[in-house]
């Protein structure tokens, strides 16, 4: 790196770190919604480590809710970097098959008003069925790719599958995958569509597992990935997911 692009990429993590700091104290505790705190310096990591390897591009997330974990995602876009993508069914509820949380537009873009790094302004809203995206879609996300992807919408076998593929196919080359509840117990079918999916000898390999999130990163910066990770997390364990390794954060 020349010496301008070090000072812009240590300008860049202070800015953000700052803003994430800011929003633990503030947004996290008063945005509804369902994210373990001990996420938040994950963030940290990871944004470092996109910022290592020069990735741009918006955040995207299915199934919002209140955007309690979007607001730290979409923070990680710097201003005027992208556009990010908010999915969620939001009042069309009777579509929320599983009963898995329950959007609301109204608090979703108070959210984003109080706390929103960008007060929304990058912020593309999207109702509506994510399995139902990928058939039409497609060339708009693929416009920017996103550098930063949540899954957290339908929790079925199915909803899991069709938002991993849906992931795959308009992810940055060098970006990330979150998928939520992997290893929750009511919500076993997010953990059975992962492994369909991983059997299926896919390009997004899984790179960490941990509160309650399973990140999943093109293989080709899987190595990448995973080096990072473990440099930044002494103590975290090496274990094995469908036959790719992975990190798992220390106790
Ligand atoms: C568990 S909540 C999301 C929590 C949120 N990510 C957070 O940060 O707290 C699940 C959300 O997914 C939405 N949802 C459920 N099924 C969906 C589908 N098929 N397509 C899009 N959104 C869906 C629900 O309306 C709900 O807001």
């Amino acid at each position: 790196m020349t010496g301008w692009l070090i000072i812009k990429f240590l300008k860049a993590n202070i800015v953000y770190n700052t803003w994430l700091d800011t929003y633990a104290q503030d947004g996290f505790p008063k945005v509804e919604g369902w994210v373990d705190a001990r996420l938040l310096p994950i963030l940290k990591l990871l944004h470092q480590t996109q910022a290592e390897m020069a990735v741009q591009g918006g955040a995207l997330e299915i199934g919002v809710h209140h955007g309690r974990f979007f607001l730290p995602l979409n923070a990680m876009v710097a201003p005027g970097e992208a556009s990010s993508f908010a999915i969620d069914l939001f009042e069309d509820q009777a579509l929320n098959i599983d009963r898995s949380g329950h959007g609301s537009s109204s608090k979703f873009a108070e959210s984003l008003r109080l706390y929103d790094r960008h007060g929304g302004a990058n912020v593309q809203i999207i109702a509506g069925d994510s399995t139902r995206l990928r058939h039409g879609d497609l060339a708009r996300f693929r416009a920017i790719p996103p550098k930063v992807i949540s899954i957290d919408g339908g929790h079925t076998v199915e909803h899991t599958l069709s938002d991993l593929q849906f992931a795959e196919a308009i992810l940055h080359d060098k970006g990330a995958v979150f998928l939520d509840d992997i290893l929750n117990a009511h919500w076993i079918g997010v953990f059975e569509g992962a492994v369909t999916y991983l059997q299926r000898r896919p390009t997004l390999w899984p790179v960490f597992i941990g509160y309650n999130k399973l990140i999943l990163v093109p293989m080709s910066v899987h190595a990448s990935y995973l080096a990072s990770l473990r440099k930044h997390l002494p103590g975290g364990k090496i274990m094995a997911l469908c036959g790719y390794s992975l990190l798992a954060p220390a106790a």
